[in-house]
């Protein structure tokens, strides 16, 4: 009997409108264009602005477009799973909040906290709940409003991160097609150079935490940068390898976009040309569990059916991972 598996059968995403520019950033801390561009390939963010709103902003609209390209009906939904940092709320689940928004009236949802890896985490897990056999439509968000927690007087961090995100369906699978195979790992020893000081159970909110910027991003950078490059291209390579790869059979790179430099290092050692690596970081910078979905968003119409790819991600936690799929279907 062969396998049963799921496939991705359609991918929506979703931006803000504002558009924050280096020029803009260069304004706010010490900073200039050169530097952001030759260090990370970033040349501009989205920001979601306004009173009231957060990160299920992104995910209703991404859900709402990923209904109606897919023409499914959202009491289809058997599971929403929402990958972030920046939920709405501590509880309830964001995942829940766009269920109601999208009528997703016989779904359960949970959310899903893996920081960047976020979204290929919720891919693997949303993944085994089709191959149970059980569950026939799983939806997979993956967004953050990172400007919810992120210092704009900090230059470390501010220039890096955007908000944005999206959604994938993901439903049982044709034969040969869908995800194939997938590795992850998660080390919290990876803390201390990536993390929120307070607003946690440890140290939870109160006029000094606020007073002293307790509530934003801590990333000691460098650190960050050297077990990125080390661990995702390790274990793009280690899937390529299980799965008897070799460079020519990928047809696509899906990496997380956190750096350029970090997305080249992968893409070399994979022995990968730049032609397969999907990018565009330029325009939307990290915006942590969306930056894989946005990806498959803005490529998607060039994916055809069949074609290899390989999804890579590694963030916060510290959490990382690749993700082995066959593509299921022709978008154009
Ligand atoms: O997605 C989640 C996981 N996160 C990541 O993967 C991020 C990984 N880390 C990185 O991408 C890079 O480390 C950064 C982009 C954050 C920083 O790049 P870097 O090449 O590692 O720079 P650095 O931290 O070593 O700083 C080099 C210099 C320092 O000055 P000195 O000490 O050499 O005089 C910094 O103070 O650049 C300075 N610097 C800046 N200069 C202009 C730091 N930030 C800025 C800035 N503009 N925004």
């Amino acid at each position: 009997m062969t396998k049963l598996r799921a496939a991705i059968t359609g991918v929506h995403g979703y931006v803000p409108d504002y558009v924050l520019t280096n020029q803009e950033l260069e304004t706010l801390v010490d900073t200039n264009d050169e530097w952001i561009t030759s260090r990370t390939g970033i040349k501009e963010r989205r920001i979601l602005k306004g009173e009231d709103v957060g990160t299920s902003v992104i995910g209703v609209e991404s859900a709402k477009g990923l209904l109606e390209k897919t023409n499914t009906d959202p009491a289809e939904i058997d599971l929403i799973i929402f990958a972030t940092i920046t939920p709405d709320l501590v509880f309830p689940a964001t995942a829940n909040i766009v269920g109601a928004q999208i009528g997703a009236v016989n779904a359960f949802g949970y959310d899903l906290q893996a920081a960047c890896s976020g979204f290929i985490y919720g891919l693997t897990t949303g993944a085994k709940f089709i191959e149970s056999g059980v569950y026939k439509k799983v939806m997979v968000i993956g967004a953050d409003k990172m400007s919810s927690i992120i210092n704009y007087q900090d230059r470390t961090t501010c220039i890096i991160f955007g908000d944005g995100g999206g959604a994938v369906l993901l439903e049982p699978a044709e034969d040969g097609y869908g995800i194939i195979d997938s590795i992850h790992k998660s080390d919290g020893n990876g803390e201390p150079y990536l993390h929120m000081k307070a607003g946690g159970s440890r140290e939870p909110a109160t006029v000094e935490t606020v007073n002293a910027m307790k509530h934003y991003v801590f990333q000691e950078g460098k650190t960050v940068f050297k077990f990125a490059v080390e661990n995702m291209a390790d274990f793009a390579v280690k899937i390529m390898d299980r799965n008897n790869l070799h460079s020519d059979d990928v047809a696509w790179l899906v990496p997380h976009q956190a750096n350029k430099r970090i997305v080249d290092a992968t893409s070399n050692r994979m022995g990968i040309g730049q032609e397969k690596v999907l990018m565009n970081i330029e325009r939307y910078g990290n915006t942590t569990a969306g930056t894989i979905p946005l990806l498959l968003w803005d490529y998607e119409k060039q994916f055809k059916k069949g074609d290899n790819m390989i999804i890579a991600a590694f963030g916060g936690g510290f959490t990382w991972g690749a993700i082995y799929t066959k593509w299921a279907y022709d978008a154009s």
